[in-house]
């Protein structure tokens, strides 16, 4: 990026307009407004003028518009209802989103597992950083086990962690011992109705019968899918077929 920073500010200026013109990753239009293109300079003209203290340089960008809202709001979305339901003692988070098991250290004591290694930053968190796989903890001590966008990754590498074709149905199979009797298992991961497919090293691709395989020891408490194309909540049958791409599954499941 230091040709970035060296670029005067007229060279930056065409920058950000070159990279604006590309649609982001979930197809909204970034082309900025023409009032944006006339108001920027205009304000940015008064601001050099008049800067009130500050330093004053340009860096446009226009995200206005509504929020742009993806499938991980609705994986958190999901979790977040489950757990304001439960009000459990303890929860175990197995490679969920950072961002998300920060907001629930606001409210709640939560051990974390991630095969990457994490700064303490809060002193509610417990870490652990290991393969999921294999966790060294008592059994049954957990009345929550939360898993968001993690198990399709695991044993492919992609994060550091050793390759296993298994590592996926392992892990499941610990995050189910470590939960008590009662307890709650909620996870998140990747769905499509075609076969079951290894998008290498990225991740695998579900079919609902194979999750269904892997919970065969729970019981279903609730179930939920979005869909890319929507960009919301959707029946089964309207995930997607193609071989090659996703859709999102969460599921909340009860230990018997
Ligand atoms: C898609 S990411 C989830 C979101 C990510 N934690 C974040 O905040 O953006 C999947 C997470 O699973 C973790 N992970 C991958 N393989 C793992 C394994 N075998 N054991 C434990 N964690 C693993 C990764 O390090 C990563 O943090």
């Amino acid at each position: 990026m230091q040709g970035a920073q060296s670029r005067s500010e007229r060279d930056r200026w065409t920058f950000y307009e070159a990279i604006k013109l590309k649609p982001n990753d979930q197809g909204r239009d970034m082309t900025p407004r023409k009032a944006m293109d006339k108001s920027y300079k205009k304000y940015l003209a008064q601001l050099k003028k008049d800067p009130g203290g500050f330093y004053i340089f340009a860096e446009p960008l226009d995200e206005s518009g509504g929020h742009p809202a993806n499938f991980v709001d609705y994986e958190c979305a999901f979790a977040a209802d489950h757990l304001s339901q439960l009000h459990p003692h303890s929860i175990l988070d197995v490679g969920s989103y950072r961002h998300f098991i920060l907001g629930l250290l606001a409210h709640l004591p939560v051990t974390t597992i991630d095969v990457r290694s994490r700064q303490p930053i809060c002193a509610k968190e417990t870490i652990l950083t290991g393969d999921a796989k294999k966790i060294n903890l008592p059994d049954s001590s957990f009345d929550v086990v939360l898993s968001l966008c993690a198990l399709e990754h695991f044993g492919l590498g992609r994060y550091g962690d050793e390759f296993d074709f298994y590592a996926d149905q392992k892990a499941f199979a610990e995050m189910i011992r470590l939960l008590k009797p009662g307890g709650r298992l909620i996870f998140t991961t990747t769905i499509h109705r075609a076969e079951p497919s290894i998008a290498f090293n990225a991740h695998r691709i579900y079919t609902y019968e194979t999750i269904q395989r892997f919970c065969s020891a729970l019981t279903c408490v609730d179930e939920k899918f979005y869909n890319h194309q929507n960009r919301g909540f959707c029946s089964l049958e309207e995930i997607t077929s193609d071989l090659k791409w996703w859709d999102v599954y969460c599921g909340c499941w009860e230990k018997k």
